[in-house]
């Protein structure tokens, strides 16, 4: 069968679309949350091709839709008074009713449950194309089971294309996820599926709305939701998705510490262009509602790009938020990982990071000495070859051991001397600090502590959550320096004063802890 394309802003196309679906066809049709895959719902031949088209479970029910809130009188056993309050409250719009269905209702819509889920559409095409059938239209998601709802016409068209009749192209969808589901079947009332109507404006007409555990968890091997369709590996596209939570730079470890051929990202408006993968964002950070709109759309755009591996941002779970949760749960097959927080830690010479840190190891933090990791890395036979190539084999001695001083000699003698170095040694250090992590954080652990001392000259900042710096006084900081290197006075100075001064640590500091030796470090570190 050739699909046709209607126009929706077309009165005769609105014309031909009923006509098809009077004479028993499918026609996929725009709805404000996602299209749906119409049939008349009183005609049980007709609703038994929307199962064949989109390979769906004949036990999963389907929402029937209708344009006038009088129409639901002939499908269900009775309006209750909390229905039609409602019903005045948030139809036409994304909130579909359960109530004990009629004897009108086939077996074959309620897929044989003693109830119908009813839904009063704004969408002017949809409510167009209702009325000019004349008949209620059960109607699921347009997308082959299992896929990401279509949110678009070319969506529709992609999963059902020579599958049914017609699509009738009405723009892109508004809300971009299916509508809430709440059943009234049940006293509490309970949600089935978060979506546009949010729990709260449930409550608010409703009083106590239980929300299904189905929402937020997986269903246990051989255990019944009361959504049938909750059960199902759901939304879902052909890459493997996992939601990640916590802030972005740990998003961005976890990223690089297993990056593969075929990673993107799904993440917040101006977050694209800060990792290494191609991205896609799904909204701002603060924005459910966006996020809701873009969601099953970056889904599919994903397949597209031919993309293995999505890892997604972490949305907000409240209002609209929780049904944008929901449907990354179910496109993730649950998969969340929490990656590491990290911190940094640094500060001048002789201020006592080292006693920080290990008061920090003591509060059950992971410590990364990135000293240690930075004098590791030019020891890397690539990142050896390279410093050969660019600063001559004179850094090494007889024994082809590498001078230190010889390399930093060459290496300081410039400021482009100095970027060269860092070029060839940053990635090698960056490297083995995310392998270091990998290898050593467990679920023990309460985060990480990156510890170096140049730690705001390389790339490792952009995996911190929070810097930390430690200061001292300066007579402080010479005395300790002094007892530690066994040298005098004057010599101690000349390293401070060659070193970055207070104010730059502190400008760069989400933390300052002060370590004269009088302070509590352990009630300065609570904070973290
Ligand atoms: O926004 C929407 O609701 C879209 C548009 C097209 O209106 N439709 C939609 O339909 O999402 P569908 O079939 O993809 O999802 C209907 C959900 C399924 O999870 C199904 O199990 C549940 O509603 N459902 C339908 N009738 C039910 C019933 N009697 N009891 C419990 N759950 C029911
Ligand atoms: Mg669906």
């Amino acid at each position: 069968m050739e699909t046709e394309i209607f126009d929706g802003g077309s009165q005769q196309d609105i014309e031909k679309a009923a006509k098809i679906l009077k004479s028993g066809g499918l026609v996929a049709i725009p709805t404000e949350t996602v299209y749906g895959l119409a049939a008349d719902a009183l005609n049980s031949d007709a609703v038994a091709k929307i199962f064949k088209a989109k390979g769906r479970p004949m036990d999963n029910p389907l929402i029937v839709h209708i344009s006038r809130f009088e129409e639901i009188y002939r499908l269900v056993k009775g309006v209750p008074h909390k229905a039609k309050e409602l019903a005045d409250r948030y139809w036409p719009g994304p909130m579909t009713i359960i109530l004990p269905k009629s004897d009108i209702i086939p077996d074959e819509v309620s897929a044989g449950l003693p109830t119908v889920a009813v839904r009063m559409p704004s969408h002017p095409v949809a409510r167009a194309i209702i009325e000019k059938t004349g008949r209620p239209l059960a109607a699921p998601s347009a997308n082959s089971s299992g896929l990401p709802s279509p949110t678009t016409a070319r969506h529709v068209m992609d999963d059902m294309n020579g599958k049914i009749e017609a699509i009738v192209d009405g723009g892109p969808c508004d809300v971009g996820i299916e509508s809430t589901v709440v059943t009234l079947a049940t006293d509490p009332p309970r949600l089935l599926r978060p979506g546009g109507i949010t729990h709260e404006q449930l409550e608010d007409v409703l009083g106590h709305v239980d929300i299904d555990p189905a929402v937020l968890s997986q269903l246990k091997e051989g255990e019944r939701p009361a959504s049938p369709g909750m059960k199902y590996k759901h939304y879902s596209p052909k890459a493997e998705v996992y939601i990640v939570n916590g802030s972005l730079p740990s998003f961005k470890y976890q990223i690089d510490c297993d990056l593969h051929e075929g990673d993107a990202a799904l993440c917040f408006d101006g977050e694209e262009n800060e990792l290494p993968v191609p991205c896609l964002s799904f909204g701002r950070k603060d924005n459910s509602l966006e996020q809701a709109h873009s969601l099953f759309d970056d889904l599919r755009k994903f397949d597209d790009m031919g993309i293995k591996r999505v890892f997604v941002r972490a949305p907000s779970a409240e209002g609209v938020g929780l049904g944008v949760y929901n449907r990354l749960l179910r496109a993730a097959a649950f998969k969340i990982i929490e990656p590491p927080i990290i911190y940094g830690l640094t500060g001048q010479s002789g201020a006592g990071k080292t006693t920080v840190g290990n008061e920090l190891k003591k509060k059950g933090y992971l410590i990364v000495d990135g000293d240690l990791l930075a004098r590791k890395a030019v020891e890397i036979p690539e990142v050896l070859n390279a410093l050969v190539a660019e600063f001559g084999k004179e850094i090494f001695d007889s024994d082809g051991k590498l001078i230190r001083s010889e390399l930093a000699k060459r290496a300081f003698a410039n400021e482009h001397k100095r970027q060269r170095l860092n070029k060839i040694t940053h990635p090698a250090i960056t490297k083995l600090t995310l392998e270091t992590i990998k290898n050593n954080f467990t679920s023990e652990h309460k985060g990480v502590i990156i510890d170096a001392a140049a730690i705001f000259d390389c790339d490792l900042p952009k995996y911190c959550t929070k810097m930390i710096v430690v200061t001292a006084d300066e007579d402080i900081r010479a005395e300790r320096i002094m007892k530690r290197d066994c040298i005098d006075r004057e010599t101690a100075m000349l390293r401070i004063n060659a070193q970055k001064n207070e104010q730059y640590y502190i400008e760069r500091a989400d933390i300052v802890i002060r370590n004269n030796g009088n302070e509590s470090l352990s009630d300065q570190l609570n904070e973290l």
